[in-house]
């Protein structure tokens, strides 16, 4: 075994609980991620569905125990006009798609098929609301149809449609990204929308305290998040969003398969970056808001590449490899370890997309590498962080080698997720347990003799969940001989 890496978990009793929001997804209208991707119509024969959704997809999700889903965009969002997708489908107007490829839709997929799904799936809906290209009344009425329980017009709209009940929706995005595809804002100005808007919306839920959630900054863009924190009255505004892809170069981003350790290390070093950036938009918060009143949503993150070749032009598909492990396992530890002020982070996006966790090709479905990983850290939702410190953490081409996180729950005993991203290396990691009673652990494992192995149509569990067993407990120590570019769960119950 090579050099010693050193990690202690601390039982603190101000730890904060891990969200299980950090688990969340999105949906956008984009290529395959809706239409021919998780909805595939109503009138269907061929794939089983409920209600036009597949059925496996379903199933996949529920396992997961997925906790929120984010729809409709991205930037589709500041172009979606929800009016247009409600009531008898064959009435609807069409959109077209234009961020993405110019595909015109039928609007077959519209609020209430969302929402319904979320009630199958038993996730939190997060609606992302048009700011870019729609009003504040336009905002508001999608409120008052998704929450208002009495007589109202949008609630007897929403009856004359078959729903009787609200859905009550909690979460709603002020615009995306309206520092570009949203609007081109600038923060200054954004903060002023932000505030009008915001102050339109609560009203309709009853009990329902919705989350309005401002539109954020991307990557290291420190004064979107200082003004916002500074210009928007802090009651007005429960959650400010972050988004972050791991892309090294926008113009070129590389392929998804067939890439070398030259690239998956500027992938690593790009999506270990999200350390920095929340810590220091964290830090800001804090200086505005000690208290903590206002919630930070990475709302859309993972790894973005080049679309596969055979995908048409504008619209977005990739593959998922064993460095999209590596980049989703990293980035979770990253958020459970700021649980304090991270409370909702969404995985883009969820089927066919970017990182997505589901691919479709006709009737086949495919779980890809990064679903095995929700699936293994399932068990920090709503857990106790559990401290870590780490140190002599091996550098390689200046990235630290290791990344950890740990938590302690009531029905899942303690879980301790670690992830070696070294390409060539195995690492001895040497864990003090001396504050953790239960010892008796039992690991899966995500590793793969080549970083570029993932799940395809013909070959779709090359990449999947394994027994663990290279460790040992000796007193008080857990020592694991981490294999390459792997990720493991421990967990002792
Ligand atoms: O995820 C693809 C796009 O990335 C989203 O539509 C947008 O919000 C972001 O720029």
């Amino acid at each position: 075994w090579g050099q010693e890496v050193n990690i202690s978990i601390k039982l603190d009793e101000k730890a904060p609980i891990i969200s299980k929001h950090i688990y969340g997804h999105f949906a956008e209208h984009l290529g395959r991620c809706i239409y021919d991707g998780l909805y595939v119509g109503d009138t269907n024969k061929i794939i089983p569905n409920t209600a036009g959704v597949r059925n496996d997809i379903i199933a996949a999700l529920k396992e997961l125990r997925i906790p929120n889903l984010r729809w409709p965009g991205g930037c589709f969002a500041d172009t979606y006009h929800w009016k247009d997708g409600v009531g008898p489908k064959e009435e609807r107007p069409t959109i077209v798609n234009r961020w993405w490829g110019g595909t015109t839709e039928d609007n077959s997929f519209g609020t209430h098929d969302f929402l319904n799904l979320c009630e199958v799936l038993g996730a939190e809906p997060y609606l992302s609301a048009n700011v870019g290209s729609g009003t504040v009344q336009e905002l508001i009425d999608w409120v008052q149809y998704t929450n208002h329980d009495g007589k109202s017009p949008m609630a007897d709209w929403r009856r004359e449609h078959g729903r009787a009940q609200p859905w009550k929706v909690k979460y709603w995005g002020v615009g995306n990204e309206t520092w570009g595809c949203g609007g081109n804002m600038t923060a200054e100005f954004y903060a002023n929308i932000y505030r009008q808007y915001a102050t339109f919306m609560p009203g309709w839920s009853g009990e329902t305290k919705i989350v309005r959630i401002a539109s954020g900054a991307s990557e290291d863009d420190y004064h979107w998040t200082e003004t916002l924190m500074k210009n928007v009255p802090h009651h007005l505004m429960e959650a400010v969003a972050l988004h972050d892809y791991a892309v090294f170069n926008w113009e070129d981003k590389g392929p998804s398969l067939n890439f070398d350790e030259e690239v998956y290390y500027k992938s690593m070093e790009q999506a270990l970056k999200m350390e920095e950036y929340v810590t220091k938009h964290v830090a800001i918060m804090d200086k505005y808001d000690p208290d903590g009143k206002v919630d930070l949503f990475v709302d859309e993150w993972g790894g973005w590449y080049d679309a596969e070749p055979e995908v048409k032009k504008g619209v977005l598909y990739q593959q998922n490899t064993m460095r999209d492990v590596m980049i989703a396992g990293t980035v979770l530890n990253t958020f459970n370890n700021h649980a304090r002020r991270v409370k909702m982070a969404n995985l883009a996006q969820m089927v066919n997309v970017l990182q997505a966790v589901i691919l479709t090709e006709g009737e086949k479905m495919i779980k890809t590498p990064t679903y095995h990983v929700m699936n293994l850290y399932k068990v920090h939702q709503d857990a106790t962080l559990l401290p870590t410190t780490i140190t002599n953490n091996t550098a390689y081409r200046g990235l630290p080698s290791i990344s950890v996180s740990a938590s302690k729950s009531n029905t899942e005993g303690i879980n301790i997720s670690l992830v070696n991203i070294d390409a060539n290396e195995q690492i001895e990691v040497v864990i003090d347990l001396q504050h953790i009673s239960s010892k008796k652990f039992t690991a899966q494992q995500l590793a793969s003799n080549n970083i570029t192995a993932h799940n395809s149509f013909q070959n779709p569990d090359s990449v999947k969940p394994m027994p663990f067993k290279d460790f040992k407990v000796k007193g008080d120590k857990l020592i694991v001989n981490m294999p390459k570019h792997a990720l493991v769960v421990f967990n002792s119950k």
